[in-house]
């Protein structure tokens, strides 16, 4: 009989949900303020008010993901791939996952991975999720120094420069964009299309493999 595990508890799909939000909001807002000269979909100053609010909100969620998963004591089993002692294990795994999501998938094979609340990620998921988060702040720092060039300007000239800290911004705006498209594709491989949607998005329940 197919059981099922709690891995999303209600604080983490309150985060998601917010950051899955704003992540939508800044992307769209942050395209149309750099390419309002070929589509003009809404005017560049309601776009730069959007960044700017659903930047701050995206800031006070992080910080609750952060205390969250400190207070919790997670943030290490969940969000570092590998102790010291353990990387040669971790990379094994790492490939035996990779090789079911291109070939064991495909052949009906069974997910080496069975998900507990206390390792619920895959060593793959493992590896995204930590650079998305360990990216976050840098993300929110170089934001912040965008917003208000002035009240940074000692730090943006000791990093190079204006130009230096909108080039970081951009870059991990498209390394976002790519873990974006991965994960909603990931998101659809669970036992059926939307059963980790549901599972992240409302119930917090997986069901088991
Ligand atoms: C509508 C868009 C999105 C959907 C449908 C979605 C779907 C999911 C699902 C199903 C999970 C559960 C675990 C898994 O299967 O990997 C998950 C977890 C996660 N997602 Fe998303 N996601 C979306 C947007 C985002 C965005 C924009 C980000 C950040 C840039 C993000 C970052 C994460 C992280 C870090 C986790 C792990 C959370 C935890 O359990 O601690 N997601 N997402």
């Amino acid at each position: 009989m197919k059981g099922k595990v709690y891995l999303h508890p209600l604080p983490v799909r309150i985060w998601h949900w917010v950051n899955a939000i704003c992540f939508f909001v800044l992307m769209l807002s942050g395209l149309q303020m750099r390419y309002g000269d070929i589509i003009e979909l809404i005017s560049f100053m309601t776009a730069l008010k959007l960044h700017n609010i659903f930047g701050f909100i995206l800031i006070a969620n992080f910080f609750l993901w952060a205390i969250y998963y400190h207070v919790t004591g997670k943030i290490f089993s969940l969000y570092i791939p590998a102790k010291p002692g353990q990387i040669g294990k971790f990379l094994k795994d790492l490939l035996i996952q990779s090789m079911y999501y291109g070939y064991g998938l495909l052949i009906g094979d069974r997910n080496p991975h069975e998900p507990k609340p206390e390792s619920k990620f895959n060593p793959l998921q493992k590896v995204s999720y930590h650079f998305v988060m360990l990216f976050m702040p840098i993300q929110i720092i170089t934001g912040l120094m965008l917003w208000n060039p002035a009240c940074f300007s000692r730090w943006i000239d000791l990093l190079g420069g204006i130009l230096t800290i909108d080039t970081i911004h951009v870059f991990l705006t498209i390394f976002y964009l790519s873990f974006i498209v991965v994960h909603l594709y990931f998101a659809t491989l669970g036992p059926t299309f939307f059963s980790h949607i549901k599972a992240m998005f409302i119930t917090g329940y997986e069901e088991e493999h």
